[in-house]
C-alpha cells in the first residue's frame, strides 16, 4: 500500500469551496486503487485564522507542514487582510522555506476548451516560473515617507545557481517529456544586469542539451506570441514576474483562471511541494458556489503526477476531460449553469467508470 499525506491548506473566498471538489476527487480515488491512499489533513491557516490568533499560521507551522509529502493549496486573500500579509505570511515562507524553486504550470488545452483565440489551436505547453527569488523580494525599502522626496527601492535577487537550477530542471523535463524547444523569457536590453546574468547561465545550460532547441526572447514580444502563435512552444522559462504575468494570459488562452493548476516544486523532495490553482480567492464569486473546482482538481493531478503517479494523474486529467466535452456541468465561467458540487461530481462519476 503506498500512501501519500496530504496537507490540506484550502484558505479563503472560494478556496475552501474547490477544496471541497478536491477532496471528493481524491477520495474516489483512494477507493478504486486498493494499492493506494491519500491521507489528508486539514489546516485551517486563512484569514479568520488571522483575525483570530494575529498570524496566518502557527509559530511551528512550517515545522508541521514539512512532515506531509504534499501541501495541496486552495487560494487566500481576503479584504478583511492586506494581501501582502495573507501572500508574504503564508504562500510565500512556505515556497521560499521549502525550497519550492520551480514554479510549474501547464497550458494545455483540453478537449471540449474553446480558446478565445480565432484558430483553433492545438495548444499545449509548460511555463517553469522561477519560484524562489527573483522580482518577488522583500529586499528593499522606503524613504521619506510621504515627503516629496520619497524613494522606493525594490531589489530583484537573481542569483547563479537560481537561474541554474530552474534552467536544467526545464531541459530535464524537456528531455524527458520529448518536448523540441525551451524558450527563455528575457529583458536583458534594459534590465542589464539581473536579465544578463539570466542569459549568460541559461544559455550555458542550453548548451548541455544540444538535441533541444533553445531560443531566447524579448518578454514583451513572448506576450504577443503567445497569442499569434501559441502552438508553438513547448517549455518557457521564466523569471518570478515574467512567469506571473505570462501565465495569467497563457490560462486565459486555454480556458481561462477557473481551469488552471500550478505545482510549487523541490525537486529534491527534501521538502514538500505544494500545489494549487493558479487563481486566487475571488471574491467577487465566493459563497455563490459557483467557482469552478477543475484548477483545484487539475492541481490534484499535477500532484500525483510529481510522486511517480502519472496513471492516476492521466485518469484524473481525462475525467476533467470527458465532462468539458459532455458540457452537462459547467460552470458559468466555462458558459455553464452548473454549480461547483455539480463539476466535482461530474468528475467523480467519470473517475467511477474508468
Ligand atoms: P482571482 O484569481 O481571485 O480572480 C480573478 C477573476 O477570475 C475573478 O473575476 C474571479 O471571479 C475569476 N475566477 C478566479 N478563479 C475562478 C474559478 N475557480 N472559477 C471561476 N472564476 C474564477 O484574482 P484577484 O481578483 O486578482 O484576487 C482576489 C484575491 O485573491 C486577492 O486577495 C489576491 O491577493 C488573492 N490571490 C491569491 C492567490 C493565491 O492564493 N495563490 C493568487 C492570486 C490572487
Ligand atoms: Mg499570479
Amino acid at each position: 500500500m503506498s500512501t501519500l499525506n496530504i496537507a490540506i491548506l484550502p484558505g479563503d473566498g472560494i478556496g475552501p469551496e474547490v477544496m471541497q471538489e478536491a477532496l471528493k476527487v481524491m477520495e474516489t480515488l483512494s477507493a478504486l486503487d486498493s494499492s493506494f491512499q491519500f491521507n489528508t489533513e486539514e489546516l485551517p491557516w486563512n484569514s479568520d485564522y488571522f483575525l483570530t490568533h494575529g498570524q496566518m499560521m502557527p509559530d511551528d507551522g512550517l515545522d508541521r507542514l514539512k512532515k506531509f509529502d504534499a501541501i495541496l493549496f486552495g487560494a487566500i486573500g481576503d479584504s478583511r487582510v492586506p494581501d501582502e500579509t495573507t501572500i508574504w505570511e503564508l504562500i510565500m515562507p512556505i515556497r521560499k522555506q521549502f525550497q519550492q524553486y520551480i514554479n510549474f504550470r501547464p497550458i494545455k488545452k483540453l478537449n471540449g476548451i474553446s480558446s478565445p483565440l480565432k484558430e483553433e489551436y492545438d495548444i499545449d505547453f509548460v511555463v517553469i516560473r522561477e519560484n524562489a527569488e527573483g522580482e518577488y523580494s522583500n529586499s528593499g525599502g522606503r524613504l521619506y515617507a510621504g515627503a516629496p522626496q520619497e524613494v522606493a527601492i525594490q531589489n530583484t535577487i537573481m542569483t547563479r545557481q537560481g537561474i541554474q537550477k530552474i534552467s536544467e530542471f526545464a531541459f530535464q523535463y524537456a528531455q524527458k517529456n520529448n518536448r523540441k524547444k525551451v524558450t527563455s523569457a528575457t529583458k536583458s536590453n534594459a534590465i542589464i544586469h539581473s536579465m544578463k546574468l539570466w542569459d549568460e547561465v541559461t544559455k550555458e545550460v542550453a548548451s548541455a542539451f544540444p538535441l533541444i532547441r533553445f531560443e531566447q526572447n524579448y518578454i514583451d514580444a513572448l506576450a504577443a506570441y503567445f497569442v499569434m502563435r501559441p502552438q508553438s512552444f513547448d517549455v518557457v522559462i521564466a523569471s518570478n514576474l515574467f512567469g506571473d504575468i505570462l501565465t495569467d494570459l497563457g490560462a486565459a488562452l486555454v480556458g481561462g483562471l477557473g481551469i488552471a493548476p500550478s505545482a510549487n516544486l523541490n525537486p529534491e523532495k527534501e521538502y514538500p511541494s505544494m500545489f494549487e490553482p493558479i487563481h486566487g480567492s475571488a471574491p467577487d464569486i465566493a459563497g455563490k458556489n459557483i467557482a469552478n473546482p477543475i484548477a483545484q482538481i487539475w492541481s490534484v493531478a499535477l500532484l500525483l503526477e510529481f510522486h511517480d503517479r502519472k496513471d492516476l494523474a492521466n485518469i484524473v486529467l481525462q475525467s476533467i476531460q470527458q465532462v468539458l466535452i459532455k458540457r452537462e456541468a459547467l460552470t458559468p465561467d466555462l458558459g455553464g449553469k452548473g454549480t461547483t458540487a455539480d463539476v466535482g461530481n461530474a468528475i467523480v462519476q467519470a473517475l467511477q467508470e474508468f
